[in-house]
């Protein structure tokens, strides 16, 4: 077989030296593609082969070497959407592939060789375009742009920005925007620029605050202490980071005192076992759905994840009047909106002006302002507690 493929178009002075080893994968190369079928698979067990044959030679072999460039062509053609192909156009340089690399980034954000494909991008000819127009739905466009914020790379600052920066975007676009900005100093700087322009959306502060307080560079950490201080326990007492807070033990006993006080107002939208009021989602088996992380968040920052269907809606009426609520049903002519303390009103759609779906939840953030550390510790021990079965 090696006979049949030898005929090779390399010069022989070109084969001395640091080529010298060439000759043979150069042979297996050549060979399995030109022996070819038309591929079925995108990465059949030949190209494989032809892969990890090519895997062991460098870039500038291949460039001076015509047939094997021919063959790096055939073989990207064959891997075209394949994390093989952004491994090969990255180890091999190859240029003019913005296009092809775009493409695989946005079908496949979460391969582990979307971060190549990032930066291969960001790495290009100008204008940089990481695909972030062409990505989508929002939970596509979000992973793309949680890639790219992997990247570490300055230059995501600009393309991300628009972004975060966007109130038309949907809340899970922006906050990986934020996210992806935290990981780069200018983006971090970019952030504070927001906040001190009033330009950043109250519910990314939360998440905004939480990146930018333990950033690692010093000046951005001060100054995000200052713009976007920690939430505060009761008497404004600092409450320690999450990581440290779902670490700590309460008294779920005590939780339970805490979830129906007036002041702290839980029961007042929830309901716990049939008791309480049916307003926002059923918290009898919370401690099922959401680990201790979640829980606390679902408090500290309601809006960083809306249940699906608990969504705030701001109605206005023809004759001036507005109403805030949760949609929970709609027909031809009526749209029944949940307001607050349980109540459903039956609304004539001829009557409704406008509804908008608002980025920030009905639940308020802050409430943690009403207990001290401890009781805010027990009120998770509480809510972790509810579980199936378990009263
Ligand atoms: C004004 C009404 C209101 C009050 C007061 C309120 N909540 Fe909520 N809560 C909601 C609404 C509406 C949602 C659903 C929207 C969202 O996820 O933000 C929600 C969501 C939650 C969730 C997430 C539920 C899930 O299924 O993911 C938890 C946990 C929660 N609240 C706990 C609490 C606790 C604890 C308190 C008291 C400290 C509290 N809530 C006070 C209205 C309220």
């Amino acid at each position: 077989m090696i006979r049949l493929l030898m005929p090779l178009p390399v010069a022989p002075r070109r084969l001395t030296r640091a080529f010298s080893y060439l000759p043979a994968v150069a042979c297996v190369v050549v060979g399995l593609l030109g022996s070819q079928s038309p591929v079925r698979a995108a990465v059949d067990d030949r190209t494989r082969v032809v892969l990890e044959a090519l895997g062991r030679m460098k870039a500038a072999d291949v460039e001076s070497n015509p047939a094997l460039k021919k063959a790096l062509e055939r073989v990207l053609s064959q891997v075209r959407g394949e994390p093989e192909f952004i491994g090969l156009v990255r180890d091999f340089k190859v240029t003019g592939q913005e296009a092809a690399v775009r493409e695989f980034l946005v079908a496949h954000p979460e391969s582990p060789a979307a971060v190549d494909a990032a930066r291969l991008l960001l790495d290009g000819p100008p204008p940089v375009d990481v695909g972030l127009a062409q990505a989508g739905p929002a939970v596509r466009l979000a992973g793309v742009i949680k890639v790219v914020g992997e990247t570490e790379d300055r230059r995501l600052v600009p393309l991300v920005m628009p972004l975060a920066a966007d109130p038309a975007q949907p809340a899970e676009v922006r906050r990986a925007a934020v996210t992806a900005l935290a990981r780069v100093q200018d983006g971090a700087q970019a952030l504070l620029g927001l906040v001190r322009s009033n330009r950043l959306a109250d519910d990314l502060r939360f998440v905004a605050g939480g990146l930018l307080r333990s950033s690692r560079w010093p000046a951005i950490r001060t100054e995000a202490g200052t713009l976007l201080p920690a939430p505060a326990a009761k008497g404004a007492e600092p409450l320690p980071p999450l990581a440290e807070l779902v670490k700590r033990t309460g008294d779920p006993a005590r939780g339970a005192a805490v979830f129906r006080r007036a002041d702290v107002g839980c029961i007042q939208c929830h309901q716990v076992n049939g008791e309480g009021v049916d307003f926002g989602p059923n918290l009898s088996e919370i401690g099922t759905k959401l680990g201790r992380d979640a829980l606390a968040e679902a408090v500290l920052d309601p809006s960083a994840g809306i249940s699906f269907g608990f969504e705030a809606w701001a109605i206005q009426l023809k004759n001036g009047d507005d109403l805030t609520g949760l949609i929970v049903g709609e027909t031809e002519q009526e749209l029944s909106v949940k307001l607050q303390g349980g109540t459903v009103n039956r609304l004539k759609k001829v009557e409704v002006a406008k509804r908008e779906k608002q980025a920030l939840s009905i639940m308020p953030a802050g409430l943690q302002q009403a207990m001290t550390t401890q009781e805010f510790v027990d009120l998770l021990e509480y809510l972790a507690s509810l579980k199936k079965g378990a009263r």
